[in-house]
């Protein structure tokens, strides 16, 4: 079974096919470079993009597939949460195509889709899981009774947890998007020698906060202390807050799996510090972390198998994960 994902949800145009749950192509336009005068994501911007290079991603996925369009049997996008406007190129775009050729159509939730792709890897995981996503826009912590129910745990309560990587790397005057570039500088400093408080330490419930150490970070900086050691000391305590949350949740709930997954999975520290626990833990492979295509065709191929939905489905820039299905 061959099924199309399209994931226009934010500042990347991800067109990926997937052929019977396993990933064949992974087009992903990267507008980072557009974006970064700014210093963040312009909507109008990111939406007007995503129309000039979606075709030409979907013609280089079906390429790099060895397949024609008439191929595809089931055609799936990302309906929400995001910004609405890059949302709706996407949609329209998939939702055009299914019409056009007269193949099944699913909108996708983008946390179901993120949530898929660290399941791939390990194809015999099953629920009860927990799934932790930690991107530039999002923190959640879903627990997953049952493959579509998606009972959320804890949020952030101000920044995504990427969104304080990004906002300190520029206190330290690193580039877009900080996350990757900060772990580099770490590596070269002691994390013990600025005091990080971990946010939230001894609160009930699983949200999470990382505003109060982006000021922190700003304070030691002005203090003179080396980037080195702030960024190797706000990644160790964000990794802590991070890892902290997520033990508690699953001795709680007596849970054994975790699914890990959007940018910050990539981060080194984490994954060392998650493998830690008792927890066995998952997380998407190389290319599948950050926002994709794929991962949308995934969650379609795993959720509906070969049925299609209405095509009256309209995009939707908040949308939590709970409500649908
Ligand atoms: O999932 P993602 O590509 O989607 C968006 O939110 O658009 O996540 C990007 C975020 C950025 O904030 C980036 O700084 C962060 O993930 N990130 C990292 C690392 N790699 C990416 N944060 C910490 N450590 C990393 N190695
Ligand atoms: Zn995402």
């Amino acid at each position: 079974m061959w099924v199309l994902g399209i994931d226009t949800s934010c500042d990347d145009t991800g067109v990926g096919i997937v052929r019977d749950g396993q990933v064949v192509s992974n087009q992903v336009a990267s507008q980072t470079l557009l974006h970064q005068a700014f210093g963040g994501v312009v909507p109008e911007l990111a939406s007007r993009e995503h129309t000039q290079v979606i075709d030409g991603l979907l013609q280089r996925a079906l390429e790099q597939a060895g397949i024609g369009l008439q191929d595809i049997e089931l055609i799936a996008a990302t309906r929400g949460p995001g910004l609405i406007g890059a949302l709706m190129v996407g949609l329209t775009y998939a939702k055009g195509l299914a019409y056009a050729l007269g193949k099944p159509f699913v909108a996708v939730h983008h946390l179901e889709g993120h949530i898929y792709a660290a399941a791939l890897q390990e194809p015999e995981v099953a629920p009860p899981f927990l799934a932790l996503i930690a991107s530039g826009g999002h923190t959640h912590l879903f627990l997953v009774p049952s493959w579509g129910k998606y009972r959320l745990l804890g949020a952030t309560m101000d920044d995504a947890a990427g969104e304080a990587f990004d906002k300190v790397a520029r206190l330290l005057g690193l580039g877009y998007p900080g996350g990757p570039e900060l772990e580099i500088l770490a590596r070269d400093g002691d994390a013990n020698k600025v005091p990080f408080a971990v946010p939230l330490k001894d609160q009930a419930g699983y949200d999470f906060s990382f505003s109060g150490m982006k000021t922190a970070a700003a304070r030691f900086i002005q203090k003179g202390h080396a980037p080195a050691d702030v960024a190797a000391g706000f990644q160790k305590a964000a990794v802590e807050h991070l890892a902290g949350v997520v033990a508690r949740a699953a001795r709680d709930h007596e849970v054994a799996t975790l699914l890990v997954s959007g940018g910050v999975a990539q981060n080194g520290l984490l994954r060392e510090r998650l493998s830690g626990h008792s927890l066995r833990v998952c997380f998407p492979p190389k290319g599948l972390s950050t926002d994709n295509g794929a991962m949308i065709a995934l969650a379609a191929f795993r959720r509906s198998g070969e049925k299609g939905e209405s095509l009256a489905v309209t995009a939707q820039a908040y949308l939590p994960l709970e409500s649908v299905n």
